[in-house]
């Protein structure tokens, strides 16, 4: 079973193509967490794989990711085969040490862990890649995922092959913490006059913070995942005064209804 978090999409691709060639399920954390528990069990079958994937966020994994794995409880667990796959635009510091340190808690023993890097979505920080560098990492990481998927395939053991970056322990010791005490802050999020009142940013929330009364407003629990930003289709939304005259990005082979958190009910 793979275990995923994804804003724009793009862990959601590495996801279901880890899934389709190890063939095993799917599991979308913030669906999963949308249904509040106390813990959230899962029976594992014998030498099933258990993967953790999402996008790195200020070199730490997203919080909603922690939070989920302090309440996972794996029946059958029996050494399984554990690993994460972090996609980022770029590095992802020392996120591994810190999703091993959460899996450990649990009694859980990650095997194997691997960064993909993939178009950039952080239009606070920057705009987005251009056209030819997107279809570049796209094309880089699907190579990346063969060779990922055959480690995974034959469960080898103790290999991390992982972009830390420069500075990784200050990143993820510093800034990460940092980063997560600011995100829920969503005062900066605003919305013009293109808005139609679609409901796809609230469709898409990994949070379930939006609320549409024609417009959408934030409410005070955010991870900052901008799917709400990114996804748009009439880019109504922006964060601050940076945002709104950057790009906007979506993986191109995952659809809106593949994002949805709650799917719609037909
Ligand atoms: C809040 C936030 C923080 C990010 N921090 C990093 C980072 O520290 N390093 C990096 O390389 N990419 C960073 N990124 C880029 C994403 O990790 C990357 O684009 C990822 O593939 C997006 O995955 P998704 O489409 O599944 O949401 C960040 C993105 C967001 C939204």
């Amino acid at each position: 079973m793979i275990f995923y978090f994804t804003g724009t999409g793009n862990s959601l691709y590495v996801a279901k193509n880890i899934a389709q060639y190890n063939d095993t399920e799917l599991i979308s954390i913030s669906s999963e967490l949308s249904d509040s528990k106390e813990f959230y069990n899962y029976t594992l079958k014998s030498n099933e794989i258990v993967g953790f994937v999402f996008p790195v966020y200020a070199w730490g994994p997203p919080k909603m990711v922690l939070d989920f794995i302090d309440k996972l409880k794996l029946s059958s667990y029996n050494a399984n085969y554990i690993f994460a796959a972090v996609t980022c635009g770029a590095n992802i510091g020392n996120t591994i040490k810190l999703l091993d340190e959460h899996l450990s808690s649990r009694g859980l023993l990650l095997k194997s862990g691997f960064s993909i890097i993939m178009p950039s979505n952080y239009i606070i920080g920057g705009d987005i890649d251009k056209d030819e560098v997107q279809e570049k990492k796209i094309a880089e990481a699907s190579e990346t995922l063969k060779h990922i998927n055959e480690i995974i395939k034959r469960r080898k053991e103790d290999i991390f092959e992982i972009d830390k970056g420069y500075f990784s322990g200050v990143l993820t010791s510093v800034i990460n913490p940092l980063f997560n005490k600011h995100i829920s802050n969503t005062k900066k999020f605003h919305v013009n006059d293109n808005c139609t009142g679609c409901g796809i940013c609230k469709s898409v929330c990994n949070c379930q913070t939006i609320t549409i009364d024609r417009k959408p407003a934030w409410g005070e629990m955010c991870v900052q995942c901008l799917a709400c930003i990114n996804l748009c289709p009439v880019k109504a939304i922006s964060y601050g005064k940076s945002t709104q005259n950057r790009g906007r990005y979506k993986n191109p082979y995952i659809s809106i209804d593949e994002l949805k958190i709650i799917p719609d009910e037909n």
